[in-house]
């Protein structure tokens, strides 16, 4: 794993965006997995300002709620229109995202893995992470190996989200998800976490033990694996330290 660890958010995300910067160049019809959430919105608004050409670009988005129309406010496709898609020249065919009130959705599940297959596989996932470990909605216990499917968000991650909906109450159970057998297949994951309180899930991930209780902490098998920090975000590394000493001492042709 690549731990990068900046002062600030907002530092972190100009790392994160010329990742994602330089895989466009070099791939322009590179296979982006997205994100949504608070934690990629500054990413989003750095990414559509720098004037990069999203034409052959295609993209999978992790998740979306059971139950929301695309056109509903909180829904994640409504999300990523209004923070990314609207502001760049990527083509509407080429964006994909789980239809929240499909009526089957174990077949749209198995539709979409065939998708991301057909699409060669994802190049660069994106990803944040919840205050429990999860990734994508992968909540706690989810099989390692799972694929996309229909998930149950946990209370935690129901208050976590509330202030979107209005209140615990009116905030969504379900959730269509790639599973993390889906996200592991990914070439390069990129997960950003900001604020003190994704600390212990951060630390979790990186120095604890693979476990399903924390489902990023999967990423300790992947290959590649870049995660942009803030401060407040790594505060619970032990080695933070050496991850920091790691990135301010690359070799020149390593450097971001
Ligand atoms: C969103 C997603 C989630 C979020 C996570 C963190 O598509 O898959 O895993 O990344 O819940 O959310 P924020 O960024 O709002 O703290």
């Amino acid at each position: 794993m690549e731990i990068i660890i900046q002062p600030t958010a907002e530092a972190a995300t100009r790392i994160a965006a010329r990742v994602m910067a330089r895989l466009l160049r070099e791939k322009p019809n590179a296979v982006l997995g997205l994100a949504t959430g608070s934690t990629p919105l500054q990413l989003y608004r750095e990414l559509a300002q720098m004037n990069l050409d999203w034409r052959r670009v295609a993209t999978f988005n992790l998740d979306e709620y059971v139950g929301l129309s695309p056109q509903h406010p909180e829904s994640y496709h409504n999300f990523m229109r209004e923070n990314l898609f609207q502001h760049v020249n990527i083509l509407q065919k080429n964006v994909h995202i789980p239809d929240g009130m499909a009526a089957d959705i174990p077949a749209l599940c198995e539709r979409y893995e065939k998708e991301i297959r057909a699409a060669g596989g994802i190049d660069l996932q994106l990803l944040g992470i919840g205050t429990d470990g999860h990734i994508g909605f992968n909540e706690p216990s989810s099989s390692l190996a799972s694929r996309t499917r229909i998930k149950t968000l946990t209370p935690q991650t129901r208050r976590d989200n509330a202030r979107h909906f209005g209140g615990e109450a009116q905030a969504p159970h379900h959730v269509i998800t790639m599973g993390i057998g889906t996200i592991m297949e990914a070439r390069h994951c990129l997960l950003l976490a900001f604020g003190g309180k994704k600390a212990r899930a951060v630390a979790g991930a990186v120095e604890g033990p693979v476990t399903a209780m924390n489902p990023a902490s999967v990423l300790q098998l992947h290959p590649r694996v870049t995660l942009c920090l803030d401060n407040a975000a790594a505060a619970r590394l032990k080695m933070k330290q050496y991850y920091r000493w790691v990135f301010e001492n690359k070799p020149e042709w390593q450097k971001f």
